[in-house]
């Protein structure tokens, strides 16, 4: 009977480099940030919101490109457990580009954000407590270690921000990862810089910023782009 990850311990999940180790790190760091957007306000609130989508993104599109396709060539029933959780994350890539764009004040933000919680700690319990107790009954503690260590170099390597017209699955989200992570990156450097440079300088960032959101909204329209969606991945 497979176990939930969050009643074991590390040396049962296969150590600190097992994917099931990595995942659980994770998700408890996802959890926390969760917890300080919902109990802090103003700049603080806005810093965590930021930390929670630099790191939900990298998570899931790591998960997306390397390690469902190992669960659907795994498990007899792969396809279904990984369309639940890419039908999840499509739905937080959605919530979350139209949060960037309402008022942190208003109550629309706020009602956003509260699905937002409930579906990143739906798709926790669900690899969590289903299927990733799965792939630890189907595979040893060393292909759990390599699972862990293609998923962390995508992971670090990674789109930092939703995009939610790119394909959950491969190809379409392999070919988006290059062109993608290039441009969010960018952006989160030039976001960071904002913040600290004096008033000239940080409207230059701001403006090339918002130049690359455009370059990006174009890019992930691109057709090959949305190549391999399963079609019952967009509700
Ligand atoms: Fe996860
Ligand atoms: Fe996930």
């Amino acid at each position: 009977m497979p176990r939930s990850l969050a009643v074991q311990t590390e040396t049962e999940l296969g150590g600190a480099l097992s994917v099931l180790t990595l995942q659980r790190r994770d998700h408890q760091r996802l959890d926390l940030l969760l917890e300080r957007v919902a109990n802090t306000t103003g700049g603080e609130r806005q810093d965590a919101l930021t930390a929670l989508c630099r790191l939900v993104f990298p998570h899931a599109f790591a998960e997306e490109a390397v390690l469902w396709p190992l669960v659907r060539r795994t498990l007899p029933d792969g396809a279904a457990l990984t369309l639940r959780v890419e039908q999840e994350h499509q739905e937080i890539n959605e919530l979350f580009t139209d949060l960037e764009q309402t008022d942190p004040g208003s109550l629309q933000h706020l009602q956003l954000f509260g699905r937002i919680a409930e579906l990143v700690r739906q798709d926790a319990r669900d690899e969590e407590d289903v299927l990733l107790p799965k792939l630890q009954e189907a595979l040893d503690p060393r292909a759990l270690r390599r699972a862990g260590l293609m998923w962390l170099a995508v992971r670090y390597t990674a789109p930092t921000r939703p995009h939610p017209t790119v394909a959950r699955r491969p190809p379409g989200n392999a070919l988006a990862a290059l062109p993608l992570t290039g441009l969010d990156r960018s952006r989160d450097r030039l976001d960071q810089l904002s913040r600290r440079a004096p008033a000239p300088l940080a409207a230059g960032c701001r403006g090339a910023s918002r130049t690359l959101a455009t370059v990006a909204g174009a890019v992930e329209h691109l057709p090959p782009l949305r190549r391999g969606e399963h079609p019952s991945t967009r509700t």
